[in-house]
């Protein structure tokens, strides 16, 4: 690393702003001297690069403590040093610079993709953070959680599958493939696109998508396999990957229940050609309203449903529309709630399975039919869920001893009302009926103490 440069010393020999590391830069806030003090003015094209929508402040931050130690996807980053100093590096993996910011009037401009770390902040240094759109901030991270290279943020979950689909040409005459067993939603997307659900039998283990089924069910005018992460298990999405690959068919991941879960040590998310999340606030991953993303390695995938929820014309690109679009984009303040609740998915994930395990011993030797975890997978538990030959019996006893159940779902989506233009009839998918007809789900939450679980566990024995 080269001598740390000063920004004072920078600014009063006017040196170049260009730090030659990536896009990095030292930016001259506007600012007036004068008898008076010293006054700095941050405006949007003029010093500032980039609209900021969030600011932190960093004060008090102890000896010898670092912060930084980051590069962000999509995020602009403006550092000020409001009092004190603070030592700032920056590198774009070739190159680095160390700076010392130690006047307000100097900015440090840490643009995407550059790798940031500050250190040696002096006893009084208040360094101000100022950072780009939410929106993109939440983008980024949850790429990153996912281990994908895009998230693009839309409006919720049943947009994201219909966006992809249509991203992917998706549309009328064509068909794509469905669990037999899901929430209606998932189905709803294919239609939406103007194609049809083609329906496939679980696997009554997992409740998932059988992939052994799959191939039957392709015909030549199918253009997408659509498995669900269903209950917060991944479907068997090494197989799924594999029939997708030797028959040219995209495979879309409907992960609405699934954020966290792995497969093959690989998170939800990424184990499809794209996937689609639903934040909805009863989700692993809940916003405070409806919101949705969906993450992909392909960079035209991405630009298209980004173009697609944005009227059909990228952003940055206002009033050239590519395509007809529609209005489909994370809601900033969802994004903003998303961030913090990202923190602490991983706990409560962990919380749902310490939950679900003790369900699982405790209920074991019981009449119920439990849950069944698939090969290489890390299960997420968005809904634990038993079945039960007397479920109408077992749901009212259980009302009565004060313990809350639930049915998803009392109706598969081929004897819904909605489908019947479809022509299935009762006994067309006969794993899921009996499923839709047996099936409890159980309290589960991060919320739940160890004295609920335990409650929960006594009174389902006595019931069962
Ligand atoms: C399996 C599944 N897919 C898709 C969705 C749709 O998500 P959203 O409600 O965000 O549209 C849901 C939501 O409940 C779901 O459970």
């Amino acid at each position: 690393m080269s001598e740390p440069l000063s920004a004072r010393a920078w600014f009063e020999s006017g040196g170049a702003p260009d730090l030659g590391v990536g896009r990095a830069s030292l930016v001259r806030m506007h600012s007036i001297y004068e008898r008076r003090g010293h006054l700095t003015v941050g405006e949007i094209g003029n010093g500032m690069p980039f609209v900021a929508r969030r600011f932190f402040v960093i004060s008090e931050v102890p000896d010898e403590r670092i912060r930084g130690e980051h590069a962000h996807r999509a995020l602009d980053q403006l550092l000020v040093c409001l009092a004190g100093s603070v030592v700032a590096e920056v590198s774009d993996g070739t190159a680095n610079r160390s700076i010392v910011l130690d006047v307000a009037h100097v900015g440090l401009h840490i643009p995407p993709m550059v790798w940031g770390v500050q250190r040696d902040y002096t006893r009084d240094a208040v360094l101000m953070v100022l950072a780009s759109a939410e929106v993109e901030a939440f983008e980024e991270r949850f790429a990153r959680y996912c281990g994908t290279r895009h998230c693009v943020g839309v409006g919720n979950g049943l947009d994201a599958m219909m966006l992809v689909l249509r991203a992917w040409g998706v549309g009328e005459g064509h068909e794509v493939i469905v669990p037999s067993n899901t929430y209606i939603a998932t189905w709803l997307a294919v239609s939406y696109a103007g194609a049809r659900p083609v329906p496939v039998e679980p696997d009554p283990a997992t409740y998932d998508i059988d992939p052994g089924r799959i191939e039957d069910a392709i015909t030549p005018r199918t253009r997408a396999i659509l498995p669900v992460h269903l209950y917060g298990q991944a479907a068997a999405m090494d197989a799924i990957a594999q029939i997708g690959k030797r028959r040219g068919i995209p495979v879309l991941e409907d992960a609405a229940q699934a954020h966290g879960a792995r497969h093959g040590g690989r998170r939800a998310g990424a184990l499809g050609d794209a996937a689609a999340f639903s934040f909805y606030p009863t989700k692993n991953l809940g916003a405070f309203g409806d919101a949705g993303a969906v993450t992909t390695d392909d960079d035209d995938l991405a630009r298209r449903v980004r173009t697609l929820g944005n009227y059909g014309s990228l952003p940055g690109k206002r009033y050239v529309n590519e395509l007809k679009g529609f209005n489909s984009r994370l809601d900033p303040l969802q994004a903003a709630l998303l961030g913090p609740r990202l923190d602490v998915l991983d706990e409560w994930n962990a919380r749902r399975a310490r939950i679900a395990k003790r369900y699982l011993e405790g209920l074991a030797g019981t009449p119920l039919a439990l849950p069944a975890i698939g090969a290489g997978n890390e299960h997420v538990w968005h809904l634990f869920v038993v079945r039960s030959k007397r479920r109408r019996e077992l749901r009212e006893d259980l009302e009565k001893r004060g313990v809350g159940t639930d049915v998803h779902y009392p109706t598969p989506p081929h004897l819904q009302a909605a489908y019947s233009d479809l022509g299935h009839r009762k006994g067309a998918f006969p794993i899921s009926e009996a499923m839709h007809d047996e099936v409890v789900s159980l309290p589960i939450g991060p919320h739940l103490t160890d004295d609920e679980v335990a409650y929960v566990i006594e009174q389902v024995r006595a019931a069962a």
